[in-house]
């Protein structure tokens, strides 16, 4: 298979094929994308191809509007489409506007001390400001449904010496000397919980707040699951395996049914190095490194908050060094924002991987809750959960996520798919295949993944749940590595990417198998496609994208796309897209160097939050913003709102599960 798609062959992706082995029946674009559907929503009952799609029941909630005298639907999107931009601005479409709102270094706790350019803020104030890099987030009402009032948690995921510290940082014969620039970095990262108002005129302030928090890679936490107590985990500050400290390459994020917070812990590994002739395979396959790390903090000896990312084994047990520090990140981290001082809970028994997302779907009472994640490198896996015990909506589930079934999914050639269990003795996860018990499979659940014959993806991103039909969408950013495609992964050398969906064939996203196809192939117009009402179509100068990675569904059904990548020029972009009718139209574009990240609304869809990650990140005199010509750039929230004050993206009501 060549990286060029054909537009006028029939799917993209799964080879479908009749039954007996008979060649793909689907001739024409339009029956194809009929059978699609017929296959997504076969369950629903759904009958007939795309023109039959307004006419079947449980979809009509959430179809566009159509015009009565042409029977064409409608657009759902109510803005007109921005061309690809390379200005160090934002630009938002027509009759919108962007503003940004908490950036890097505003005061948050404690003493509130001020921002100071130039990176001169010391470490201590670092602490009681918001972090850099901001990534994942969330908005959590402080009244159940209100849009005016609520506590917005957002993820910092990693830092830029350059700009955080006066100079970058100091290094005397390849060692970190300096211990304020190390307290300044910790701080920087993690998370910033944050309360927050918004006025009659649609602007939003940061209140001085108990709510308010943050959380960095020093703060104590807990180990919960199976690998708690284990002895992968036990380490000079937790000799008994209970206790971890900070988080880490906090990447995107996910939120429970019971207004938790989660945080992926996704390139951490790179924070730590070994100077051991024989790395535990758990260091190597996730890519510990063999010096220094990634900021040179375990270089910093003698101070054990830093020294911990020195992974090399020094005592005589791993009760009195660090060698296992590297086992105590790589997980989701549930956060309770509404206590500001629980203390953060890492949850084991979600797997161990470069954690990008969590997507959980609707609770249902009753039924266990269900958690899908994505493994960001390349060749790594999507994954779910199961939890254990059911959902009570009377009741406390606060633990749901301690203790359940993982599985990696496998993408079958012909459009199915399965989610292989990696639970202790099935699935050959047994000592004779070096797996001792479930926390030996949840430290390495790489290689149980690898082991049960996942298939390995082009770097899966951000998960998210259509609000009405269920179906999943992925987003899977690039691999410029592959020279083999497989089904779900079709290019060679993917440099674009694309966005993978799928929908459970069991009730309540629990079971077992589901059924797949690609939605969108990123790229330019002369090598893209995306399934529309009518058939597959190219991108066009409107809408081509690379390298997806934020996604995120609002009520209204509405899929919400971001980039890290700009293979098909301008800078990073946001852009949004329903997914039924295939319109996807670019909505704002970010500024020099910067990743568009970070989705959250508020409920009444009125204002949208997305993060500018790292402006300047290739070169920090690229990008001033958002303080303007000379001054640092800074990483920040945008509230994107409707001049008018209406709905963002669509005029269309929220929709409802079909059921
Ligand atoms: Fe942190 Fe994979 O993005
Ligand atoms: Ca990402
Ligand atoms: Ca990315
Ligand atoms: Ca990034």
């Amino acid at each position: 298979m060549t990286d060029q798609i054909d537009l006028t062959s029939d799917l993209i992706g799964p080879n479908l094929t009749g039954e007996e082995g008979e060649p793909a029946r689907i001739q024409s674009s339009s029956p194809a994308f009929g059978d699609v559907l017929a296959r997504r929503f076969g369950r629903r009952a759904f009958i007939g191809g795309a023109a039959a799609l307004a006419a079947a029941g449980p979809l009509t909630g959430f179809l566009a509007p159509r015009d009565a005298q042409a029977g064409e639907p409608l657009p759902a999107l109510n803005f007109r489409a921005v061309p690809n931009s390379s200005a160090d601005r934002i630009v938002v479409a027509e009759g919108y506007t962007a503003t940004p709102f908490i950036p890097w270094g505003t005061p948050l706790t404690g003493n509130y001390p001020a921002y100071k350019d130039g990176g001169l803020n010391t470490g201590e104030e670092q602490e009681q400001q918001v972090g850099m890099h901001h990534d994942g987030m969330h908005f959590f009402p402080l009244k159940a449904g209100a849009s005016d009032h609520g506590l917005l948690c957002v993820n910092h995921e990693y830092i830029d010496q350059r700009v955080l510290l006066p100079h970058g940082p100091t290094y005397e014969n390849g060692v970190r000397t300096v211990e304020d620039e190390l307290r300044k970095e910790l701080a920087a990262h993690g998370v910033s919980v944050i309360e927050i108002r918004r006025d009659a005129k649609g602007g939003w302030s940061l209140e001085r707040s108990r709510y308010n928090r943050r959380i960095t890679a020093a703060t104590p936490m807990e180990l919960t699951g199976p690998v708690r107590g284990s002895d992968h985990v036990k380490t000079r500050y937790s000799p008994d395996g209970t206790k971890a400290r900070g988080t880490i390459a906090n990447c995107s994020r996910g939120y429970t049914p019971w207004n938790s917070y989660l945080t992926c812990e996704e390139n951490w590994s790179g924070y730590f190095f070994s100077t051991d002739e024989d790395m535990p395979r758990e260091h190597t396959r996730y890519g510990v490194l063999k010096e220094r790390g990634r900021y040179g903090w375990g270089t910093y000896s003698g101070v054990d908050v830093y020294d911990r990312f020195n992974a090399s084994t020094r005592g005589a047990t791993a009760a009195e060094d660090y060698r296992n520090e590297p086992n105590t990140f790589g997980w989701v981290v549930e956060i309770d924002p509404f206590d500001p001082t629980s203390t953060p809970l890492k949850r084991t028994a979600l797997g161990r991987f470069a954690h990008e997302c969590v997507a959980i779907p609707d609770a249902v009472a009753g039924q266990p809750i269900v958690a899908y994640m994505a493994d960001d490198t390349q060749f790594e896996y999507l994954y779910k959960f199961v939890s254990a015990r059911p959902f009570d909506p009377q009741g406390d589930n606060r633990d749901l996520l301690e203790d359940g079934r993982l599985y990696a999914a496998r993408f079958n050639a012909d459009g199915s798919g399965e989610w292989l269990a990696l639970v202790f003795g099935e699935n050959g996860l047994t000592p004779q295949n070096g797996f001792a018990d479930q926390a030996d499979v949840l430290v390495n659940t790489r290689l149980a993944a690898d082991f049960v014959g996942a298939t390995p993806m082009d770097r899966p991103e951000w998960v998210t749940i259509h609000p009405a039909t269920g179906t999943v969408y992925a987003t899977l950013t690039n691999n410029t590595a592959r020279d083999t495609p497989n089904a779900a992964n079709p290019r060679a050398a993917n440099p674009y990417g694309h966005i993978i969906r799928w929908d459970e064939t069991g009730a309540h996203h629990t079971g077992e198998a589901f059924t797949w196809d690609i939605f969108v192939l990123a790229g330019p117009e002369n090598d893209s496609r995306v399934m529309t009402a009518d058939g597959p179509r190219p991108l066009t100068k409107d809408n081509m994208f690379s390298s997806p990675d934020g996604l995120w569904f609002d009520a209204a059904g509405i899929l919400w796309i971001e980039t890290d990548g700009n293979e098909t020029g301008g800078h990073d972009a946001l852009l949004a897209a329903e997914p039924l009718s295939g319109e996807i139209r670019r909505f704002l574009t970010g500024v020099a160097g910067c990743e568009m990240t970070g989705l959250a609304g508020t409920p009444d869809r009125r204002t949208l939050f997305c993060n500018v990650q790292h402006p300047g990140n290739n070169d920090p005199a690229g990008s001033s913003f958002p303080d303007g010509p000379g001054r640092r750039p800074r990483s920040t929230t945008l509230v994107v709102a409707r001049n008018d004050g209406g709905t963002v993206g669509t005029d269309r009501r929220d929709v409802k599960p079909a059921s």
